[in-house]
């Protein structure tokens, strides 16, 4: 079999398909070696020292782990003199990193989740990288948080890593889902899997169960009619996944299908769901969608939401299109 890697299948939709422009190829390829980083980080686990608590809050008011910190340093390291990037955005930063002036500067805008699936990571359990690519606005100079404020369809490039049993990353460039696992020896990303696609039809939903007593009617009625299995309304039985860390929920549903939910509810009525629009939810739906996937909030699709705020949380039902489509359609209901 002849392998590809993660730089010529780049090269290839530069120079081939003239799909992406050089400075996102390298601006790609700098974030994928970030990710070799955290990889190694990880995968060290306790004899690296990397697992427990760093001790500090991050804005969203969880404890960080130091890991997260750890991943963050890194993905903004590698990032910063590249010369592609105006500024970063990350989960674990209060507000926008934009490139010191010792740098040249470039068009792009990254924002990422360094770590995700922080509970997960001194259980030895998969977690993750995430990642989303906007354009600068024409004629943007100092960088500021509104600059950042674009809808997900204004996304060039997407991805994560997931850091499990193997390390992969998976990205879109808007021209199909590409999987490439690490070659740990070789130290290189090798295309795996190409043109990714989600089944519209699916016997398997994620969705943290605990939180059940709290869910709006139109959660339950769904999750009720699942339940019932095949004597129910749906008249098919469903399983039931729940990792904890999206990246390995959503990387399930890439290669074998399912619906994944996190949704608003009951216990903070002011707060539109737990995951990040910006750096968690645009991503993945990016992904999804391009697999033959959707993603919504519950009303509209994710990617057509105009962000008000870097930090803003949102409802996330994304995965298998005809559940989607049907949890969506109760909401209207
Ligand atoms: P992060 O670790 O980046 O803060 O994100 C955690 C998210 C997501 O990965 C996962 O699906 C969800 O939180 C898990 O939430 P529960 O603790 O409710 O299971
Ligand atoms: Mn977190
Ligand atoms: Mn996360
Ligand atoms: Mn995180």
């Amino acid at each position: 079999m002849k392998r590809v890697s993660l730089t010529q299948y780049l090269v290839e939709e530069q120079r081939q398909n003239n799909k992406i422009p050089a400075e996102l190829r390298l601006l790609i390829e700098v974030v994928a070696r970030a990710c070799k980083s955290i990889s190694h980080a990880v995968g060290k686990g306790a004899l690296g020292e990397v697992l427990g608590s760093a001790g500090s809050e991050n804005v969203q008011g969880e404890v960080q782990k130091k890991l997260d910190v750890l991943s963050n340093e890194i993905l903004l390291e590698a990032n910063e003199w590249g010369g592609h990037l105006a500024a970063m955005a990350s989960e674990e930063m209060e507000t926008i990193h934009p490139i010191p002036h010792r740098y040249p500067k470039g068009e792009y805008m990254l924002l990422f989740d360094p770590l995700d699936g922080s509970s997960n990571i001194d259980v030895n359990v998969s977690i993750g990288t995430i990642f989303s690519v906007l354009k600068a606005p024409d004629g943007m100079q100092e960088p500021t948080e509104k600059d950042f404020l674009q809808p997900g369809t204004k996304q060039v490039a997407a991805g994560y890593a997931v850091y499990g049993p193997q390390t992969v990353l998976v990205l879109t460039t808007g021209d199909g889902v590409n999987c490439f696992t690490l070659d740990r020896e070789m130290g290189s990303w090798v295309l795996t899997q190409r043109n990714m696609q989600i089944p519209a039809d699916t016997k398997e939903f994620a969705i943290n169960a605990s939180n059940a007593r709290h869910w709006y009617p139109p959660v339950k009625r769904y999750v009720d009619e699942l339940l019932a299995g095949k004597t129910g309304a749906r008249g098919k039985d469903f399983n039931m996944r729940w990792i904890a860390s999206m990246v390995a929920d959503v990387h399930r549903i890439l290669n074998r299908g399912g619906i994944f939910m996190y949704p608003a509810d009951a216990r903070e009525p002011d707060k539109p769901g737990k995951l990040r629009l910006m750096y968690e939810a645009n991503p993945m739906a990016f992904l999804v969608e391009q697999a033959g996937g959707a993603a919504t909030n519950g009303k509209q699709r994710i990617m057509d939401i105009q962000p008000t705020k870097l930090h803003e949380r949102v409802a996330v039902f994304l995965g298998s299109k005809n559940e989607v489509e049907r949890v969506t359609g109760y909401h209207g209901e």
